[in-house]
């Protein structure tokens, strides 16, 4: 039995205080988003209670899909790399970039600088996609972490990380595949400034060599989707909410994070879902249980 706890997005609460000339660039419409709303929204006690179930839980391994800090400021790095530290050892938290760890040109390195040692794959390289192999499963992670444009949240997987993914999925045919990734495989009309622009070859990717199951993060949702496997076989993709949400507004749901039990072996796998999620009372508790497998 191998367990994997999923949380995403925890936009690690308060917000360092900016300096001026560090809001000169598109950083400035999101600290205005952040005033205006954002930061009422996330809060520290949501993500540390969080953080505490997770410890209690019986995971053997931690992923987080991204978007650790807001605006990619410089004090905000050093803060996450704290955070990721509070989680476990970097062995034991696997970790993929989201949108706002890039926020802005010219950070494209300080992820890889900060969090490096939490994005390495088992061959020791720092790039993506990289492959960590955990009791039966392989964790496979893919960046779609790029600086864009104002207004954008898109992400980019692009054709080498597309190509190598085909590969690594060929290769853990064995193990139970799991692709860890910060933006969803799929996204709707409302979301089409902060979709993953290559989301169908991703898809092409998973329909040929398929996956055990999909995990990501970015619409700050508990989400279930189905995608098509091989042979129209069904691959599960399970978005997490922001581990720090204090509680469900607008559309997207309070703080939670996903536990999964896989067992079995190639053809044979189970695996149960438990999505736990803080309610208004701040208590964590469970709030679906699925068999998947
Ligand atoms: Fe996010």
């Amino acid at each position: 039995m191998f367990t994997l706890a999923h949380l995403s997005d925890p936009h690690l609460p308060p917000l360092p205080k900016p300096r001026f000339a560090e809001l000169c660039n598109k950083r400035m419409l999101g600290f205005l988003n952040w005033e205006r709303g954002r930061k009422k929204f996330h809060c520290p006690e949501a993500l540390e209670a969080i953080v505490r179930d997770v410890k209690a839980s019986d995971a053997d391994h931690i992923a987080v899909t991204g978007d650790l800090i807001n605006l990619s400021l410089p004090a905000e790095y050093p803060r996450a790399s704290a955070f990721l530290a509070s989680l476990g050892q970097a062995k034991d938290v696997t970790l993929v970039p989201g949108n706002h760890d890039v926020y802005i040109r010219g950070v494209e390195q300080s992820p890889a600088a900060f969090w490096g040692d939490y994005m390495r794959g088992d061959d020791g390289l720092e790039r993506f996609p990289f492959l960590r192999r955990r009791g039966n499963a392989a964790l496979i992670a893919l960046s779609t972490a790029l600086p864009t444009a104002p207004f954008l949240a898109t992400g980019r997987l692009g054709k080498r990380q597309l190509d190598r993914v085909a590969d690594i999925l060929d290769q853990t045919r064995d193990a139970f595949r799991i692709v860890l990734i910060h933006h969803p495989p799929r996204s709707t009309l409302q979301r089409y400034l902060k979709r993953l622009t290559d989301a169908a070859a991703l898809r092409g990717v998973l329909a040929e060599k398929g996956a055990e199951l999909l995990l990501h993060g970015h619409d700050h949702r508990c989400s279930l989707m189905q995608l098509t496997g091989p042979h129209g076989k069904k691959i599960l993709a399970v978005g997490a909410p922001s581990a720090s949400a204090s509680a469900t507004h607008g559309g997207e749901d309070a703080a939670g994070y996903n536990l999964f039990r896989i067992d079995g072996e190639a053809g044979n796998w189970r695996c149960a879902m438990t999505a736990r999620q803080r309610g208004a009372d701040g208590t964590v508790r469970v709030t679906e249980e699925r068999q998947l497998f």
